[in-house]
Protein backbone atom coordinates (compact mmCIF):
# COMPACT_ATOMS: atom_id res chain seq x y z
CA UNK A 1 0.00 0.00 0.00
CA UNK A 2 1.15 3.77 -0.54
CA UNK A 3 1.91 5.69 2.80
CA UNK A 4 -1.26 7.89 1.63
CA UNK A 5 -3.54 5.18 1.21
CA UNK A 6 -2.32 3.55 4.56
CA UNK A 7 -3.46 6.91 6.36
CA UNK A 8 -6.61 7.28 4.56
CA UNK A 9 -7.62 4.18 5.32
CA UNK A 10 -6.49 4.88 8.99
CA UNK A 11 -8.73 7.82 9.13
CA UNK A 12 -5.97 10.44 9.33
CA UNK A 13 -7.63 12.90 7.18
CA UNK A 14 -9.13 12.89 3.46
CA UNK A 15 -7.24 11.45 0.62
CA UNK A 16 -5.90 15.37 -0.24
CA UNK A 17 -5.49 16.27 3.30
CA UNK A 18 -2.91 12.70 4.46
CA UNK A 19 -1.06 13.81 1.51
CA UNK A 20 -0.13 17.23 2.33
CA UNK A 21 0.40 15.93 6.04
CA UNK A 22 3.44 13.32 4.66
CA UNK A 23 4.57 16.35 2.50
CA UNK A 24 4.91 18.87 5.09
CA UNK A 25 7.00 15.92 7.22
CA UNK A 26 4.67 15.37 9.71
CA UNK A 27 5.00 11.48 9.23
CA UNK A 28 8.00 9.17 10.19
CA UNK A 29 8.85 5.76 9.43
CA UNK A 30 11.69 3.84 11.11
CA UNK A 31 11.77 6.92 13.15
CA UNK A 32 12.96 8.97 9.93
CA UNK A 33 10.49 11.41 8.26
CA UNK A 34 9.41 11.14 4.82
CA UNK A 35 7.33 13.53 2.73
CA UNK A 36 6.49 11.16 -0.47
CA UNK A 37 2.98 10.67 -0.14
CA UNK A 38 3.41 7.35 -3.09
CA UNK A 39 6.01 6.23 -0.44
CA UNK A 40 5.14 2.10 -0.41
CA UNK A 41 4.95 0.88 2.94
CA UNK A 42 4.08 -2.82 4.56
CA UNK A 43 1.70 -1.25 7.08
CA UNK A 44 -0.43 -4.54 7.42
CA UNK A 45 2.45 -6.67 8.22
CA UNK A 46 2.79 -4.64 11.44
CA UNK A 47 5.08 -2.00 11.22
CA UNK A 48 4.33 1.19 12.87
CA UNK A 49 4.33 4.84 11.75
CA UNK A 50 4.60 7.80 13.68
CA UNK A 51 2.48 11.07 13.29
CA UNK A 52 3.32 14.01 14.91
CA UNK A 53 5.55 12.16 17.08
CA UNK A 54 2.49 9.37 18.09
CA UNK A 55 3.27 5.88 17.21
CA UNK A 56 0.30 4.10 15.22
CA UNK A 57 -0.18 0.42 13.98
CA UNK A 58 -2.11 -0.64 11.24
CA UNK A 59 -5.54 -1.97 12.32
CA UNK A 60 -8.08 -3.43 9.79
CA UNK A 61 -11.07 -2.47 11.74
CA UNK A 62 -11.36 -0.40 14.75
CA UNK A 63 -12.48 -1.64 17.99
CA UNK A 64 -11.13 -0.11 21.06
CA UNK A 65 -11.98 -1.10 24.89
CA UNK A 66 -12.67 2.52 26.77
CA UNK A 67 -13.13 2.66 30.61
CA UNK A 68 -16.05 5.34 30.40
CA UNK A 69 -15.36 7.75 33.21
CA UNK A 70 -18.68 9.36 34.76
CA UNK A 71 -20.13 12.20 32.85
CA UNK A 72 -20.05 10.99 29.56
CA UNK A 73 -23.22 10.58 27.33
CA UNK A 74 -22.88 7.46 24.27
CA UNK A 75 -24.67 9.56 22.45
CA UNK A 76 -22.84 11.04 18.72
CA UNK A 77 -24.95 14.26 19.60
CA UNK A 78 -24.87 14.57 23.09
CA UNK A 79 -27.04 17.23 25.08
CA UNK A 80 -25.63 17.73 28.65
CA UNK A 81 -22.68 15.92 28.85
CA UNK A 82 -19.40 15.25 26.19
CA UNK A 83 -19.53 12.18 24.37
CA UNK A 84 -17.61 9.35 25.13
CA UNK A 85 -15.66 9.99 21.53
CA UNK A 86 -14.23 13.17 22.92
CA UNK A 87 -12.02 11.00 24.73
CA UNK A 88 -10.80 8.86 21.33
CA UNK A 89 -8.56 10.77 19.34
CA UNK A 90 -9.31 12.59 16.10
CA UNK A 91 -8.34 9.34 13.94
CA UNK A 92 -10.26 7.07 15.35
CA UNK A 93 -13.43 9.38 15.39
CA UNK A 94 -12.96 10.26 11.49
CA UNK A 95 -12.94 6.40 10.63
CA UNK A 96 -16.45 6.63 12.50
CA UNK A 97 -16.21 4.47 15.43
CA UNK A 98 -18.86 4.17 17.33
CA UNK A 99 -20.18 2.85 21.07
CA UNK A 100 -21.21 -0.78 20.94
CA UNK A 101 -24.45 -0.16 22.63
CA UNK A 102 -25.02 2.58 25.82
CA UNK A 103 -24.33 3.28 29.25
CA UNK A 104 -26.06 5.43 30.85
CA UNK A 105 -24.15 9.50 31.42
CA UNK A 106 -23.20 8.52 35.34
CA UNK A 107 -22.33 4.74 34.62
CA UNK A 108 -18.82 3.68 34.62
CA UNK A 109 -16.98 0.97 33.35
CA UNK A 110 -16.32 -1.03 29.61
CA UNK A 111 -17.03 0.12 27.00
CA UNK A 112 -16.34 -1.09 23.46
CA UNK A 113 -16.18 1.62 19.96
CA UNK A 114 -15.78 -0.29 16.83
CA UNK A 115 -15.79 1.55 13.07
CA UNK A 116 -17.14 -2.28 12.48
CA UNK A 117 -21.48 -1.82 11.81
CA UNK A 118 -21.87 -5.33 11.45
CA UNK A 119 -19.75 -6.32 14.27
CA UNK A 120 -21.34 -3.67 15.97
CA UNK A 121 -24.65 -5.15 15.40
CA UNK A 122 -23.76 -8.69 16.40
CA UNK A 123 -22.61 -7.30 19.80
CA UNK A 124 -25.84 -5.54 20.07
CA UNK A 125 -28.74 -7.59 18.92
CA UNK A 126 -31.16 -8.96 21.26
CA UNK A 127 -30.89 -12.09 19.37
CA UNK A 128 -26.97 -12.65 20.22
CA UNK A 129 -27.57 -12.46 24.19
CA UNK A 130 -23.75 -11.21 24.91
CA UNK A 131 -23.06 -11.60 28.73
CA UNK A 132 -22.73 -8.31 30.74
CA UNK A 133 -21.19 -8.00 34.59
CA UNK A 134 -22.33 -5.14 36.27
CA UNK A 135 -21.42 -3.89 39.64
CA UNK A 136 -24.07 -2.19 41.15
CA UNK A 137 -23.62 0.41 44.11
CA UNK A 138 -27.12 0.12 45.78
CA UNK A 139 -28.71 3.22 48.30
CA UNK A 140 -30.14 1.16 50.98
CA UNK A 141 -28.46 -2.08 52.38
CA UNK A 142 -28.56 -5.49 50.66
CA UNK A 143 -30.17 -8.42 51.90
CA UNK A 144 -30.91 -12.05 50.68
CA UNK A 145 -34.46 -11.29 50.01
CA UNK A 146 -33.71 -8.65 47.42
CA UNK A 147 -31.15 -10.86 45.84
CA UNK A 148 -34.13 -13.85 45.50
CA UNK A 149 -36.23 -10.74 43.98
CA UNK A 150 -34.32 -9.85 41.43
CA UNK A 151 -33.50 -13.63 40.79
CA UNK A 152 -37.25 -14.51 40.75
CA UNK A 153 -37.73 -12.06 38.16
CA UNK A 154 -39.39 -8.28 38.54
CA UNK A 155 -41.98 -6.41 36.42
CA UNK A 156 -40.53 -3.25 34.37
CA UNK A 157 -43.52 -1.19 33.42
CA UNK A 158 -42.67 -1.31 29.44
CA UNK A 159 -43.08 -5.24 29.51
CA UNK A 160 -46.74 -5.61 31.89
CA UNK A 161 -46.46 -9.21 32.81
CA UNK A 162 -43.17 -10.12 32.04
CA UNK A 163 -40.81 -10.80 34.14
CA UNK A 164 -37.37 -9.30 33.93
CA UNK A 165 -34.42 -11.76 35.18
CA UNK A 166 -30.61 -11.76 35.29
CA UNK A 167 -29.02 -14.16 34.57
CA UNK A 168 -26.50 -14.49 37.83
CA UNK A 169 -26.86 -12.23 40.88
CA UNK A 170 -24.88 -12.13 44.16
CA UNK A 171 -24.60 -9.73 47.01
CA UNK A 172 -20.59 -8.63 46.87
CA UNK A 173 -20.79 -6.23 50.02
CA UNK A 174 -23.33 -4.79 52.76
CA UNK A 175 -24.98 -2.31 50.12
CA UNK A 176 -23.19 -3.94 46.51
CA UNK A 177 -24.56 -6.55 44.21
CA UNK A 178 -23.34 -8.05 41.31
CA UNK A 179 -25.82 -8.74 38.40
CA UNK A 180 -24.86 -10.45 34.70
CA UNK A 181 -27.54 -9.52 31.90
CA UNK A 182 -27.85 -10.88 28.74
CA UNK A 183 -30.19 -7.93 27.42
CA UNK A 184 -29.77 -4.44 27.30
CA UNK A 185 -33.22 -2.72 27.95
CA UNK A 186 -33.29 1.10 28.35
CA UNK A 187 -31.92 1.24 32.17
CA UNK A 188 -32.49 -1.82 32.90
CA UNK A 189 -30.04 -2.53 35.59
CA UNK A 190 -31.74 0.89 37.65
CA UNK A 191 -34.93 -0.11 37.05
CA UNK A 192 -34.69 -3.73 37.74
CA UNK A 193 -32.69 -2.53 41.28
CA UNK A 194 -35.84 -0.18 41.88
CA UNK A 195 -38.28 -2.88 41.19
CA UNK A 196 -36.96 -5.19 43.40
CA UNK A 197 -36.97 -2.27 46.12
CA UNK A 198 -33.99 -0.95 46.23
CA UNK A 199 -31.91 2.40 44.23
CA UNK A 200 -28.80 2.13 42.13
CA UNK A 201 -26.52 4.91 43.53
CA UNK A 202 -23.35 3.76 41.62
CA UNK A 203 -23.10 1.65 38.20
CA UNK A 204 -20.16 0.32 36.84
CA UNK A 205 -19.86 -2.27 34.05
CA UNK A 206 -17.12 -4.98 34.33
CA UNK A 207 -17.29 -7.91 31.75
CA UNK A 208 -18.92 -7.78 28.20
CA UNK A 209 -19.35 -10.90 26.96
CA UNK A 210 -15.41 -12.94 27.20
CA UNK A 211 -13.45 -9.39 28.09
CA UNK A 212 -13.23 -7.58 31.81
CA UNK A 213 -12.42 -3.76 32.04
CA UNK A 214 -8.11 -4.03 32.30
CA UNK A 215 -6.97 -2.92 36.23
CA UNK A 216 -4.32 -1.08 34.41
CA UNK A 217 -6.98 0.99 32.42
CA UNK A 218 -7.80 4.81 34.34
CA UNK A 219 -11.13 6.10 33.91
CA UNK A 220 -10.82 8.48 30.34
CA UNK A 221 -8.07 5.54 29.07
CA UNK A 222 -8.93 3.48 25.91
CA UNK A 223 -6.64 0.29 24.15
CA UNK A 224 -6.89 -1.33 20.90
CA UNK A 225 -8.49 -5.04 21.31
CA UNK A 226 -8.20 -7.58 18.54
CA UNK A 227 -11.52 -8.02 16.81
CA UNK A 228 -10.72 -11.90 16.80
CA UNK A 229 -11.32 -11.94 20.85
CA UNK A 230 -15.07 -11.94 20.13
CA UNK A 231 -15.42 -14.02 17.14
CA UNK A 232 -17.14 -17.56 19.07
CA UNK A 233 -16.60 -16.54 22.61
CA UNK A 234 -18.95 -18.47 24.70
CA UNK A 235 -20.27 -15.97 26.78
CA UNK A 236 -21.31 -13.77 23.40
CA UNK A 237 -24.88 -16.05 23.39
CA UNK A 238 -26.30 -17.49 20.36
N1 LIG B 1 -28.46 -0.45 33.03
C1 LIG B 1 -28.67 0.82 33.43
O1 LIG B 1 -29.63 1.11 34.13
N2 LIG B 1 -27.78 1.77 33.02
C2 LIG B 1 -26.69 1.48 32.28
O2 LIG B 1 -25.89 2.39 31.97
C3 LIG B 1 -26.47 0.16 31.89
C4 LIG B 1 -27.38 -0.79 32.28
Amino acid sequence: MRLSELLFTQGFGTRRQVASLIASGRVRLGGLPVDDPDTPFQGERGEPFEVDGERWTFQPTALVLLHKPAGHECSLRPQAHPSVLSLLPAPLRQRGVQPVGRLDADTTGLLLLTDDGRLNHRLTSPRHHVHKVYEVQCAHPVDAALVRRLLDGVELRDAPGERVRPLACEATGPTQIRLTLDEGRYHQVKRMVAAAGNRVAALHRSRFGPLELPASLEPGQWCWLDPALLQDAPDLGR
